[in-house]
C-alpha cells in the first residue's frame, strides 16, 4: 500500500501540476503510456471541474491517491457548492454552464478512461469524485 495526499489552490494554472503529480505517483506501477495518459486525462477533468464549478472564487482542491497492488484509487475533492443531482450531472452532455468551452462531457471522459467513477456530493458542503484503475503490469 502506498498513498499520497495533497491540497492545492484551485487556480487553472495548477491543473497541470495535479496531472503531473498523479502521473509521477503512478511510476511505481510501471504504467504503459496509454494507462498514464488515461489517468492524467481523468484527473484533469475532475480537477478542472473543481476549478470551474465548485467555488465562486478560488478554493482548495484535494487529491488523495492510493496504490494497492496494481490498483490506483484517486479522490479529487472540494468543499465547494456541491452538486444537486449527481446522476444527472454524470449524463453525457449535461452541463450547468452554457458557454462554448463546456460540453458536459467531463464525467463521461472520466468513466471512459478509468475502471470506476463514483461521485459523492452534498449541497453547500462539497464534492468528492473517486476513481479507480487497475494497471496491467506491476513492478
Ligand atoms: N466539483 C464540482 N462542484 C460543483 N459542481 C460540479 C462539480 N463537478 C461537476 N459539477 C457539475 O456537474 C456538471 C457536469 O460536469 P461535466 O464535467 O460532465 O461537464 P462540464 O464541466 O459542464 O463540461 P466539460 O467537462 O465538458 O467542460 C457540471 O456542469 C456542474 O454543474
Ligand atoms: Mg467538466
Amino acid at each position: 500500500m502506498n498513498y499520497f495526499k495533497m491540497q492545492i489552490l484551485g487556480k487553472s494554472e495548477n491543473e497541470k501540476f495535479c496531472r503531473s503529480a498523479i502521473a509521477a505517483f503512478c511510476v511505481g506501477l510501471a504504467p504503459s503510456v496509454e494507462e498514464i495518459n488515461d489517468v492524467k486525462t481523468a484527473v484533469s477533468e475532475a480537477v478542472t471541474n473543481v476549478i470551474v464549478h465548485a467555488y465562486d472564487s478560488e478554493g482548495i482542491i484535494g487529491i488523495d491517491a492510493y496504490i494497492d497492488d496494481n490498483k490506483l484509487t484517486v479522490e479529487v475533492s472540494d468543499s465547494g457548492k456541491g452538486i444537486s443531482d449527481v446522476i444527472k450531472a454524470q449524463e453525457p452532455f449535461y452541463s450547468t454552464k452554457s458557454d462554448d468551452e463546456r460540453s458536459g462531457m467531463g464525467f463521461t471522459v472520466m468513466q471512459t478512461f478509468m475502471d470506476s467513477v463514483e461521485v459523492e456530493s452534498e449541497i453547500g458542503k462539497g464534492t468528492k469524485v473517486k476513481m479507480t484503475k487497475v494497471f496491467g503490469g506491476k513492478c
